[in-house]
């Protein structure tokens, strides 16, 4: 099967995993960005604080954003090393992050055993300018590699900077979705017939650009409602490349 996946809190299913069973860790986890008290991290939710309330949507809440900095700081670098050992020598890790949490996610990634590549930027071109301040147009996605990187097994040529607005209308599925486009230049870090792993998958854009891109996909996700989603958009992504593969072979 090119992709499973868990509905399930990420350290438990992660811990169930053997060792070296993927290419690249390709993740977008809750940011616990902002909230500097307890009250203001307890009295927002993740939909409040990623939509607007005139946006016209109704999608359900996410789990896992109300983390103080250490806490988020200690679970990142757990994960982080569970999916150390899951990850095969000189395969990568890419993290979804935004500027506040830079130099957590940095610290972390190297605190369980990464060793740190670069950060790429993921422009937003409709973001809203802000009178005499700078436009926060960029999210950032820090990489990493399990050792050394041997550029013959997977020799491409990927680009530092991705631009692509998030999926808006019926397309958005999830509060805080990324664009496939961006994702499907993502995977290509892994090797073709690769696997790779997404452990807080959302509505599972990371998997849609995996089997797009002919590779093998693990998911993980805790709230039910976005594990159903992702579920079905994977169910329908493999039937849509196995046509496709039908009609290559039959033409
Ligand atoms: C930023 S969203 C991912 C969105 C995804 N990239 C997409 O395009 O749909 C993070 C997701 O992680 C899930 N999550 C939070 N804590 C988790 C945990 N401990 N284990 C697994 N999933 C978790 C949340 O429910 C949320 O859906």
């Amino acid at each position: 099967m090119p992709f499973s996946l868990h509905q399930g809190d990420a350290l438990s299913v992660l811990a169930e995993l053997p060792d070296n069973c993927v290419d690249s860790v390709i993740t977008d986890p809750p940011y616990n960005s902002g909230g500097r008290t307890a009250k203001e991290r307890t009295s927002r939710s993740a939909k409040q604080k990623y939509t607007s309330v005139d946006a016209g949507h109704d999608l359900p809440d996410f789990t896992g954003e109300n983390m103080d900095q250490r806490s988020y700081g200690f679970w990142l670098t757990q994960i982080m090393t569970e999916a150390h050992r899951l990850t095969k020598s000189g395969g990568t890790a890419l993290l979804f992050t935004d500027w506040r949490q830079l130099p957590i996610t940095t610290d972390a990634i190297q605190a369980a055993g990464w060793l740190w590549r670069g950060v790429l930027a993921w422009h937003k071109p409709q973001a809203r300018p802000q009178k005499g301040r700078f436009t926060q147009n960029c999210e950032f996605i820090v990489w990493a590699s399990k050792g050394a990187i041997d550029g013959s097994r997977n020799p491409v040529y990927l680009p530092g900077l991705y631009s692509a607005s998030q999926p808006s209308g019926k397309a958005r599925q999830h509060i805080t979705q990324k664009p496939v486009s961006v994702m499907r230049e993502l995977v290509q870090i892994a090797p073709p017939g690769g696997t790779v792993l997404d452990f807080t998958c959302g509505s599972g854009s990371t998997g849609v650009a995996a089997l797009l891109e002919g590779r093998d996909f693990i998911g993980v996700e805790k709230t039910r409602h976005y594990a159903e989603i992702a579920a079905a958009r994977l169910t329908e992504t493999l039937q849509q490349t196995l046509t496709q593969d039908d009609v290559t072979l039959t033409s």
